[in-house]
């Protein structure tokens, strides 16, 4: 029987170093050392062996076992690492080849726009003031001076979800959710989404956007609502942009007046963007109504103000060269990336 260990472990050596890989490793254990292994099965001879060589040869079959498990964990260890070596080795690293192209996501042209507006008022020491979507009917129309049987408030307008709340028509609610939660000086300016009940065209939308604007102060005059639209108007459209007012009508500012700029396009000439006329409407504006200022807790012979209110949409399809208003929603993203 000794004999017979000192071949296991003989031959079990030899094979071990001509191992090629894990799998072979793997067969030599389960061939010496498995249950139904060459050493398991000396193992059971030994019954036939004298009480005296017993132990003996037991404590050289565990000896044999034990040196072979070593034997198998070193090859095993080897084997990786040569292993890990030649994948190091075959596999090059080219350094000079193109990465890959990371596509970014980037801003929607409407919020390009929005945040371009933000920037310019934000310098001017405006605030940012935000209102909801959902209005109540006293702030979207009463608040504003906008009477129960006024034009715009039409069903055909406006979207009531009651009688008392509506899906706001304008941004205007929020100059007097502002001024009745803040003193003057105020000065904010109010992006956000309105709607109205309009068929989809290629110049119209149910939604779209405004940017509101109000200042109320003592003091404020019209030649403050000038001076601050033509300083806007320049820093969006440029140095040369001049702004003509045009009288209006709205039941919230008084007087009050449409704001031509003049045309981006042309200079004043006429071209397609303003349709030959050299002036292309951007807003609406004017000093805030006594009326207005009194319903929102300011006293209007103490205090007065200005507002203006413009359409994003509008400027942005301009801006970008766009001729219809769909394509900003239409998700085609084939389309928004070229903005
Ligand atoms: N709310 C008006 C609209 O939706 C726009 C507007 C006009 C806002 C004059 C103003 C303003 O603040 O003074 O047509």
């Amino acid at each position: 029987m000794r004999e017979q260990l000192e071949n296991i472990k003989i031959q079990a050596e030899k094979e071990l170093v001509n191992a090629q890989s894990i799998q072979e490793l793997e067969n030599i254990r389960v061939r010496f050392l498995g249950k139904k292994g060459e050493l398991t099965s000396v193992l059971r001879g030994m019954g036939a062996l004298s009480p005296e060589e017993r132990p003996v040869i037991g404590q050289m079959a565990n000896d044999v076992r034990a040196i072979l498990e070593a034997r198998l964990d070193e090859a095993a260890r080897q084997l990786a690492s040569k292993e890990r070596q030649e994948k190091l080795a075959s596999e090059v690293i080219d350094i000079s080849m193109p990465g890959r192209k990371r596509s970014f996501g980037k801003k929607h042209p409407l919020t390009q726009v929005i945040d371009e507006i933000k920037e310019i008022f934000l310098g001017m020491g405006y605030q940012i003031a935000e209102g909801p979507e959902i209005e109540l009917d006293y702030y979207n129309f009463e608040a504003m001076n906008i009477p129960k049987n006024h034009p715009s408030r039409d069903v055909q307008d406006t979207f009531y979800i009651d009688d008392n709340v509506v899906l706001r028509t304008h941004t205007s609610p929020v100059q007097a959710r502002v001024m009745k939660t803040q003193k003057p000086p105020i000065r904010v300016i109010c992006p956000g989404r309105v709607y109205r009940s309009d068929e989809v065209d290629a110049t119209h939308s149910p939604v779209f956007h405004q940017i509101e604007g109000l200042v109320v102060d003592k003091g404020v005059t019209m030649g403050d609502l000038v001076g601050t639209l033509k300083e806007f108007a320049r820093a969006l459209l440029g140095e040369n942009t001049n702004i003509r007012l045009r009288p209006h009508h709205f039941p919230f500012t008084e007087p009050s007046a449409e704001v031509d700029v003049s045309c981006w396009g042309c200079g004043g000439s006429g071209c397609r963007i303003c349709k030959g006329e050299g002036w292309v409407e951007i807003l609406g504006a004017g000093m805030v109504s006594p009326k207005v200022l009194r319903e929102c807790g300011i006293n209007p012979y103490e205090f007065s103000g200005f507002a203006f209110g413009m359409g994003v949409e509008r400027i942005a399809l301009s801006r970008f060269n766009i001729d219809d208003m769909r394509l900003l929603t239409e998700n085609d993203v084939r389309f928004l990336k070229q903005f």
